[in-house]
């Protein structure tokens, strides 16, 4: 059993074809967000991400570009190590399925299955797409296509298979006794489904091209292309080195998130795979929804594939992670456009949030001689506020712990809400005159509730969180939800404040 402090998440690793896109990194900062939150709670946090590099597609891709595919895969695995620095990830990892310490973990865990007789020889004959790196029965094929749209190819050579028939049951069981081991429902069912249907052996090797990981002892075999990605979380938990500490610590994973297009790998062969060799299970899989792009489906014929590093140039870093996971429910498809990041950036972050620390900490600069003032006698109204602030972490946890991140946020921003309505109430601008002390009250009550939003939305926004926690002059130590319990102190002084989240402003 990994150790209960411990979590574990996982971004699927990308295929090396293509360049990255909103997609990809869509993936990456709801992982992300996990990861920050769940250090910032205390947990010993391993994020891992990667690219998948063998199989015939990629060195189709590589031959196309004109490129051996070593090259080929330096070159493309490349932009998603930039991309996890354009998109402000805390990965501890970056896995790439081509290096060493992966060639030897996918050997060993063949060779486990072969020991437990998971494994024999056979001949395959069926349909698949090299698109997909999927195998499909004739059945599944709409229009002489597979069900995703893509070309299918008749194969027939030698194979390896793997037991996958036995699984079945023991699947269905798993499924049965682990009612979150996928998530949401939908795709749970979904599975279920597909299951109950029967599995057959599945083919685990290819012989027509040899950009992979040969078979062990038999090199003129590749491993099939999922066999080998799918291994890739257990390489970077030290795997076949189960003694050592990072084995214990961290397997099995806590959290691996997937588009709902991988599926069927991620929560069929994949915890079949396992089960087969005697390790633990994910305890939770999730898949989330797929992105437009205004209104369509990313395409290369379209071409308008929406790279990370153009958004980010247009719209800042914070301001796309933020929309990525407010603007839909997570696990719900839905549309990138122009019109709404704009709508989220110019609402949300600069009006509601921006605007609320803005004049919050303005007036204590010009009234309080830049400190924090004293706290008085506390009203009704000062306890709700305060008390709702205080009562996000529990709330955040929830949400975080079902993926919700959509509604983590919208919690963060009622809180939000209530705030500038006090403001408005308690109109603090005429309490100057009136009531200085009472004043201090009001604006202590909203610098310690803007100093709980900003760590709590730290996952989300880092930077623009830190920024803020710097204007309330938060030591970098007194930055994690424990700290949340050690109130702000009256008298600490506050540097001059500035704008965190600016207004998008068409450019003419
Ligand atoms: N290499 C496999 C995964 C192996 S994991 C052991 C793969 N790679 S991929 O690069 O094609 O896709 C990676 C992830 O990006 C998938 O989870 C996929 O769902 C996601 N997305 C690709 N296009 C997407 C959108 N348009 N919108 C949201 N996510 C999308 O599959």
């Amino acid at each position: 059993m990994a150790v209960t402090n411990a979590y574990y998440v996982t971004t699927p690793i990308f295929y090396v074809n293509d360049a990255p896109h909103i997609g990809h990194a869509y993936t990456s900062v709801a992982c992300d967000a996990l990861a920050r939150f769940m250090r910032l709670d205390g947990k010993r946090v391993k994020f891992l991400t990667g690219t998948d590099e063998h199989g015939q597609k990629i060195a189709k891709s590589a031959a196309l570009a004109g490129l051996d595919p070593k090259t080929f895969c330096d070159r493309v695995s490349q932009n998603f190590r930039d991309m996890t620095r354009l998109m402000n990830l805390s990965n501890d990892d970056f896995i790439r399925t081509t290096e060493p310490r992966h060639v030897a973990a996918t050997q060993a865990l063949w060779l486990e299955l072969e020991k437990r007789g998971q494994i024999y020889l056979g001949r395959f004959q069926g349909w698949y797409s090299v698109r997909d790196e999927a195998f499909y029965e004739e059945s599944e094929l709409v229009n002489g296509k597979a069900p995703t749209g893509a070309e299918v190819e008749w194969v027939e050579e030698e194979n390896y298979f793997f037991r996958l028939s036995e699984w079945a049951e023991p699947l269905l069981r798993h499924y049965a006794e682990h009612p979150d081991f996928i998530g949401p429902t939908s795709r749970r069912n979904e599975v279920v489904s597909f299951v109950k249907g029967g599995l057959r052996d599945l083919s685990i090797s290819r012989t027509s091209f040899s950009w992979g990981i040969p078979v062990p002892g038999n090199p003129k075999h590749v491993i099939y292309v999922w066999l080998d990605a799918l291994t890739n979380y257990l390489t970077a938990a030290s795997y076949p080195d189960t003694r050592n500490v990072e084995y214990s610590t961290f397997w099995p994973p806590s959290l691996q998130m997937v588009g709902k297009d991988i599926i069927r790998f991620h929560c069929v062969y994949w915890p079949a795979f396992l089960m087969a060799a005697g390790l633990k299970l994910p305890e939770r899989v999730f898949a989330h929804g797929w992105w437009t792009v205004e209104g369509q489906k990313m395409s290369k014929s379209l071409g308008n594939f929406v790279p990370p590093q153009q958004v980010v140039d247009a719209y800042g870093c914070d301001a796309v992670r933020y929309f990525l996971l407010r603007e839909l429910p997570f696990g719900s498809d839905g549309d990138f456009s122009h019109r709404a990041i704009v709508q989220r950036i110019n609402a949300d972050l600069a009006n509601d949030f921006g605007n609320l620390a803005q004049r919050v900490l303005s007036m204590i600069n010009r009234n309080g001689e830049g400190r924090v003032p004293p706290l008085g006698r506390l009203t009704a109204e000062d306890e709700a506020l305060l008390a709702a602030a205080r009562g996000l972490l529990a709330r955040q946890r929830a949400a975080y712990g079902e993926q919700s991140f959509h509604r983590a946020l919208e919690m963060i921003w009622e809180v939000v809400g209530s705030a500038n309505r006090y403001v408005d109430e308690q109109a603090p601008w005429t309490l100057k005159k009136t009531d200085p002390a009472r004043m201090g009250t009001v604006l202590h009550v909203l610098a310690e509730v803007i100093r709980h939003l900003a760590i709590l939305v730290q996952p989300i926004v880092p930077e623009a969180a830190s920024r803020l926690l710097d204007q309330l002059a938060v030591p970098a130590e007194r930055r994690d939800f424990a700290a949340l319990a050690a109130p702000l102190t009256a008298g600490t002084v506050l540097p001059k404040p500035e704008g965190i989240f600016p207004r998008h402003v068409e450019a003419v």
